[in-house]
């Protein structure tokens, strides 16, 4: 396992610049960010690492980097303008639209559509975050209007989002297609909710409030008032069940950065009292959720800053520091952090079952990187 019985000692400090280099080094040219370079499968830009990313890059002083990401994915959308009024169309009617002809959640390096893959690609949260790092980047950078030349874009995604957040899509880990998602809601909420501020449109702060009064009428734990990781709609279609009862350590998005609910909100408390009774691992790592399979369902670094930006904003700065720490453990002796670490807790027979398939958890995973960066920035500034 990363961090153990290591005899050198990378710091924040140092991990800070590195973090930065391994993301300026895997940016094409044309924008995207490559997921991870080292790992087959992930040398695509993902809309949801991508913003994310870019995020990190605005709060660490290259706002030219995340300004060429969000650039990059403009034309993107303008290509799909036809697809997306039909798309519109087709809603308006009550006509069923397949999955596979939503928008993809990931593309090329260079811009063009990832068409060869077979798995769920209808994920919404990205759009949704693509929209909430755009107006971060806009406000970072002191600019009070968004240009003309990602107007029409901007317009599309929201169009998009504001019409089929209610679909039950893939959540961010690319799972459960048939169900609907707190994290994926929180990004979406995120993301009209920040369009509709910065473009003065009171009907898209509407619909972020019938979002939130969603979340809270269909997704909280009837006892137990956490938010619960799935629901999925009723065979009649009309009404909702819990799909995962569990809790996914993805809703600490419904805090930070989208504020659907603050810290101290008494569903989100349940919440991350719920993350740390079921996903904190003995050392500190947050787990993605209880029956995660993937590599035994090890620790994931970026859920772990997460958590720690969740803490400070909980008051709990201890906490926030100790995340930090593990995050900075894990970093291997070239300073690259991965997707995931094994734990006291994993299983060891799954695990070495991934391994043998594909190798160790994807390094360096810029996701990983970037949130490490938005860590440290919100424990220093
Ligand atoms: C994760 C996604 C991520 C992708 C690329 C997948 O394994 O589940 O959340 O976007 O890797 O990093």
């Amino acid at each position: 396992m990363n961090g153990q019985e290591q005899d050198w000692h990378i710091t924040a400090e140092q991990l800070t610049p590195i973090s930065k280099q391994l993301i300026i080094w895997n940016q094409h040219p044309s924008g995207g960010y490559t997921a991870c370079p080292l790992f087959a499968n992930y040398a695509y830009s993902w809309l949801r690492d991508g913003s994310f990313i870019a995020n990190a890059m605005d709060v660490s002083g290259e706002p030219e980097s995340a300004a060429d990401f969000y650039n990059w994915v403009n034309p993107i959308i303008l290509r799909m303008k036809t697809r997306i009024e039909l798309l519109l169309e087709r809603f308006e009617r009550g006509d069923s639209i397949e999955q596979h002809e939503f928008l993809h959640t990931r593309y090329q390096l260079d811009g063009r559509d990832d068409h060869n893959a077979e798995w769920g690609h209808f994920q919404l949260d990205g759009y949704g975050t693509w929209l909430w790092g755009l107006v971060e980047h806009y406000r970072i950078a002191g600019q009070t209007e968004m240009p003309e030349t990602i107007a029409d874009s901007v317009d599309l995604v929201v169009r998009y989002l504001c019409a089929f957040w209610e679909q039950p899509n893939f959540d961010c880990w690319e799972e459960r297609g048939d169900q609907l998602h707190p994290s994926t809601l929180a990004c979406i909420y995120g993301g009209l909710e920040a369009i509709g501020r910065f473009n003065g449109r009171t009907d898209l702060l509407e619909i972020c409030a019938q979002i939130k009064q969603f979340i809270v009428e269909h997704m909280v734990h009837p006892e137990r008032g956490y938010v619960v990781k799935s629901i999925q709609p009723t065979y009649t279609g009309n009404e909702y069940e819990i799909g995962y009862g569990g809790v996914d350590a993805s809703a600490l998005w419904l805090c930070e950065p989208f504020q659907v609910f603050a810290a101290d909100h008494p569903v989100m408390a349940a919440t991350i009292s719920k993350i740390e009774a079921d996903l904190k691992t003995t050392d500190g790592g947050i787990r993605r959720y209880s029956e995660d399979e993937y590599y035994g369902g090890g620790a994931w670094i970026l859920l772990t800053a997460w958590y720690g930006w969740v803490s400070l904003a909980s008051g709990k700065r201890l906490e926030a520091e100790q995340a930090l720490q593990w995050i900075v453990k894990q970093a291997d002796s070239l300073g690259r952090l991965p997707e995931q670490v094994a734990h006291a807790e994993t299983d060891s027979e799954v695990y070495q079952g991934w391994l043998s398939r594909l190798g160790t958890p994807a390094t360096p995973l810029l996701w990983s990187h970037a949130m490490f960066l938005v860590l440290n920035f919100q424990l220093v500034k």
